[in-house]
């Protein structure tokens, strides 16, 4: 495939290292690996704390696509996420929650970072897709229960580098199929594997949470919510909880 990985041992963010790179000129492909970050990011602002262990690692992305359509790319990282960890070991059953977890036992053990940039005209610059995946440790004051794969049962003898390899290989077939053939291919096979699909979910948004029935996700991934008071709902960002 065509992903150059560079594996350093300690970085702030593996994020803020791809766009250093990505200032510089470098390809679509450039993955920066980081055995530890001291200034890990999740979303909405989030910290993720990122000791020794786990897997922590950013890819440089610049497809030809709108802004608003590479925002696919989360749903497509957490499928090639599910693939490469059911690859290592056939027992596990991963789930996806959106927009871009990957949960086992119905606890999180992964999770995605996407940063793009526009250029002047408002065109897609690159994209920044940064993974964080709980090998060995796991967080237990995270707002959403969490997991490791060790946890759930992953043998000692697969670390982050097989992972990683893993996840690169599914990842190129699944790029490459999005860049040729649009969200549609994704969109079905998250669906098959989305938790929670048809049943009650919570959504929290800044100021409210929702709750209503998960029906599907639309043509652009944005979360489709029948309200309790009958109304749809189309949701674009939010954390989501399952009522158990
Ligand atoms: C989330 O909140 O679920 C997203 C977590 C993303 C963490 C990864 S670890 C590698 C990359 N570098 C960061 O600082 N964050 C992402």
């Amino acid at each position: 495939s065509s992903f150059s990985v560079t594996c350093k041992e300690e970085v702030g963010s593996t994020n803020d290292e791809i766009r250093l790179l990505a200032e510089q000129g470098a390809q679509d492909g450039t993955i920066v690996w980081a055995l530890r970050q001291s200034a890990g990011r999740g979303r909405q602002g989030r910290t993720w704390v990122s000791p020794v262990g786990n897997l922590y690692f950013s890819t440089l992305l610049r497809p030809e696509k709108s802004i608003a359509e590479a925002a696919n790319l989360s749903f497509v990282a957490s499928l090639a996420l599910s693939d490469a960890i059911r690859q290592l070991d056939r027992r596990l059953a991963p789930g996806l929650k959106w927009p871009n977890d990957v949960l086992l036992s119905g606890k999180k053990v992964s999770g995605v970072l996407l940063e793009s940039k526009a250029d002047r005209s408002g065109k897609l610059d690159y994209l920044i897709m940064g993974i964080g995946v709980n090998i060995e440790h796991y967080p237990d004051d995270a707002r959403y229960p969490a997991t490791s794969l060790r946890e759930q049962g992953l043998s000692g003898e697969i670390g982050a580098d097989k992972l990683l390899e893993c996840f690169i290989n599914s990842f190129d077939a699944r790029y490459k199929l999005w860049k040729k053939e649009g969200f549609e291919s994704v969109r079905s096979a998250w669906l098959d594997q989305a938790h929670g699909l048809g049943e009650k979910i919570y959504v929290r948004l800044p100021g409210e949470t929702l709750s209503g029935r998960f029906v599907t996700i639309d043509k652009d991934g944005a979360l489709d919510l029948d309200l309790e008071n009958g109304n749809q709902r189309l949701v674009t960002a939010g954390d989501v909880f399952f009522a158990s």
